[in-house]
Formats: C-alpha cells, sequence, structure tokens
C-alpha cells in the first residue's frame, strides 16, 4: 500500500514522495477504503507549499476528497466490501488505501461518474454557498465572478442557470467564452483595467450586488470597482498569491463590502441536517450531469510529481486527478 507524503514544505514537486504505508489492523467499526480518484485542489497545492490558512504536522498526506471502494470492514457496519463510497474530507487521500469509520462513510450514486463524484465535496458546495449565503440575487439579477474558467466558476455558472440568476464571468485569457456560454454564462469578459466600464456595457446598467473573488490582489480590485453601490465582494481564494485590494472609491464612496468565505468554517458551524441536504442536493445534480467539472487528466499515484507540475501550470483544460487504484 502506497501514500503520497511530504515532509517538509516547498516546492510541491520536490517535497512531494510516494513511500509504502502500511494502514495497519482495523478496528471495530472501521473499514478499509481502496482509494479510485481523488482531485488536485489548488488548498493541497497552497498547503504543500506552506501557504495555506492552516497546515498539518509533518509528515503528511495531502488530499481532502474522492471517492473509494470498500475493501473489508471490521464489525457491523452500514457499508460492505465492494461499495463505492465518498472518502471523509480531510483525510489524506492521496494514497491507495485509507481507514475511516464506517458510519461516517456515504454510499456514492450508483452508476455515478467516478472523477466527477471525486470533485463533489468541496467546490460544488463552495460555489452554492457563496450564491447564496451573503447576497440573495434573485431570478434576473445579476453576479460576477472572477476565475470562472475554474472548477468553483463553472459549477457557479451552473447553479446561477438553474435559479436564472445571470452572470457575468471574468477570465484571464482569451478563448473561453464559447465554453463558458455552452454551460449558461451569460457574459463573458477578459479582465482587464476598463473591467467596470465593460460591466456596465454588457448589463445595460444594471445592478450588480454580489462579487465572487478567487484571485486577491488587483483582481479584487478591479471586481470590485464594477459592482454596484452597497454591493458585496466575497473572497474565497488568492489565485494571484496576493492579498485581497479594494479601492477608496468602492469602500468609502460606494459602500462595498468585502468578506471572506471558507467552507470548512461553514461546515464547522452549520447544523449536520442543513449540510446533509446540501450534499444530498449536488450529488444529485453532478449524478445527473447539471453540474460538472471539465477533467484535464488522470495519473497514476506514483507519477504524482507529473500531476502536480500539470496541476500549476496556467491554462489548464480542467481540474487533475489520481487515480491510485484501477475503478
Ligand atoms: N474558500 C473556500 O472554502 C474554497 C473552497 C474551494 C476552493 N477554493 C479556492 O477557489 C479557487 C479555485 O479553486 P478551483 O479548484 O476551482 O480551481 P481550478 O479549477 O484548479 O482552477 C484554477 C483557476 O485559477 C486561475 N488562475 C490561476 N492563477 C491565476 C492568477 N495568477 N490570476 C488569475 N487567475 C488565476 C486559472 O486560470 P487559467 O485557466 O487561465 O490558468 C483557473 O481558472 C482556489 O483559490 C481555491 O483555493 C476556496
Amino acid at each position: 500500500m502506497k501514500a503520497a507524503q511530504f515532509a517538509a514544505f516547498g516546492a510541491p514537486t520536490e517535497v512531494i514522495q510516494v513511500v509504502d504505508k502500511d494502514p495497519g489492523p482495523l478496528a471495530p467499526g472501521e473499514a478499509l477504503i481502496e482509494v479510485l480518484a481523488t482531485p488536485i485542489n489548488p488548498s493541497d497545492t497552497a498547503t504543500l507549499t506552506g501557504i495555506y490558512g492552516i497546515l498539518p504536522k509533518l509528515p503528511a498526506v495531502p488530499g481532502n476528497e474522492g471517492v473509494g471502494r470498500v475493501v473489508r470492514v471490521e464489525g457491523t457496519a452500514p457499508v460492505k466490501p465492494g461499495d463505492i463510497v465518498f472518502l471523509p474530507m480531510g483525510s489524506g487521500t492521496w494514497r491507495t488505501h485509507l481507514k475511516a469509520k464506517a458510519q461516517r462513510l456515504l454510499p456514492v450514486p450508483p452508476g455515478a461518474d467516478l472523477l466527477q463524484m471525486a470533485m463533489l465535496s468541496i467546490n460544488p458546495p463552495t460555489a452554492e454557498l457563496m450564491l447564496h449565503e451573503f447576497v440573495q440575487p434573485k431570478s434576473g439579477e445579476w453576479v460576477i465572478q472572477n476565475a470562472a474558467n475554474s472548477a468553483v466558476g463553472r459549477y457557479l455558472i451552473s447553479l446561477a442557470k438553474l435559479e436564472g440568476i445571470k452572470t457575468i464571468n471574468v477570465v484571464r485569457r482569451a478563448g473561453l467564452a464559447d465554453e463558458l456560454k455552452a454551460l449558461g454564462a451569460d457574459v463573458v469578459l477578459e479582465d482587464g483595467d476598463d473591467l467596470d466600464q465593460r460591466v456596465r456595457e454588457a448589463t445595460g446598467g444594471a445592478p450588480v450586488k454580489l462579487g465572487i473573488d478567487a484571485v486577491g490582489g488587483s483582481g479584487t480590485l478591479r471586481l470590485a470597482d464594477a459592482i454596484s453601490e452597497g454591493g458585496t465582494v466575497v473572497n474565497y481564494g488568492i489565485m494571484s498569491g496576493k492579498a485581497p485590494l479594494i479601492s477608496p472609491a468602492a469602500l468609502i464612496f460606494r459602500n462595498v463590502t468585502l468578506r471572506g468565505f471558507w467552507l470548512a468554517l461553514w461546515m464547522r458551524t452549520a447544523p449536520r441536517e442543513a449540510q446533509a441536504a446540501l450534499m444530498a442536493k449536488l450529488a444529485k445534480q453532478v449524478a445527473e450531469g447539471t453540474l460538472r467539472a471539465a477533467v484535464d487528466a488522470t495519473f497514476p499515484l506514483e507519477n504524482v510529481r507529473e500531476a502536480l507540475a500539470r496541476s500549476l501550470e496556467g491554462g489548464r483544460d480542467g481540474k487533475v486527478l489520481l487515480t491510485p487504484v484501477k475503478a
């Protein structure tokens, strides 16, 4: 049994190593799971680099979500060998096998696309919650987001479309408009200094009360300048590596609010029933194909360095996933 592990923070492709790891005997109520698919998310590479908001004790196995197949259970349990289940969040999923409390395991809907299901637990709820927790846009109203071709951005386009909410989608490179419009995007704009003006032209001056920002730095500033008086910018990532900026014109003279969102905090405080209802709704939408993230490539665990290198390249065609055990 193998795991990708790191014992020091640094360049992800340099600090990661594949090691032998014995999961040890199962305790009563535990299940042994073989990992079928687990994505590489920006939070994983930021953790490896040592710049994420919370960092693990080292050595550590990265990976926070995925799907796997139950191999063995000890004692009575709600799952049996052969069942396909979601991996518990934050369980260090970049490995061939992991142990988990069987009671915590939730089944993957039968026949579902396993790569899509492996990406269900983090980005879809992030998109759904940011769309509704801060400002409650109604059908026909506008929201704006940057990094719109990211996985979160694509889920947000689809979720907004389902509710008739119109989206302005800011990307950092040309050539993405057709793809995002096919998902339901209303407007796709390249980021740049005159963004506020181009947004006004696209919406005919209609209010834009919610801005969703994964870029940080001057990306936040341009988004805040493009939203309407009294609007809210929700920052949830800093793909630029820079802290969010906001102009005095937006903050003081147009009363724009800058907020932050972190899914882990929401999960710490939201009632269990609300969490279960959200995940059930999103799992159904992913199973039906209403919600999808693009997949750039998959790699076996032994090629984790190549997988990390690809995940760190700009201009990918979607997510990079590890497939430690063949489905
Ligand atoms: N706060 C939370 O709870 C939470 C939860 C989930 C995700 N996130 C964050 O959400 C963000 C997106 O995650 P994801 O998994 O959806 O990402 P992803 O699918 O891996 O896509 C990354 C995106 O970032 C863009 N990008 C990369 N570097 C950039 C830069 N310097 N300036 C502008 N854009 C840049 C890429 O554009 P190109 O295609 O042009 O390269 C791509 O659109 C990440 O920051 C992640 O940490 C936060």
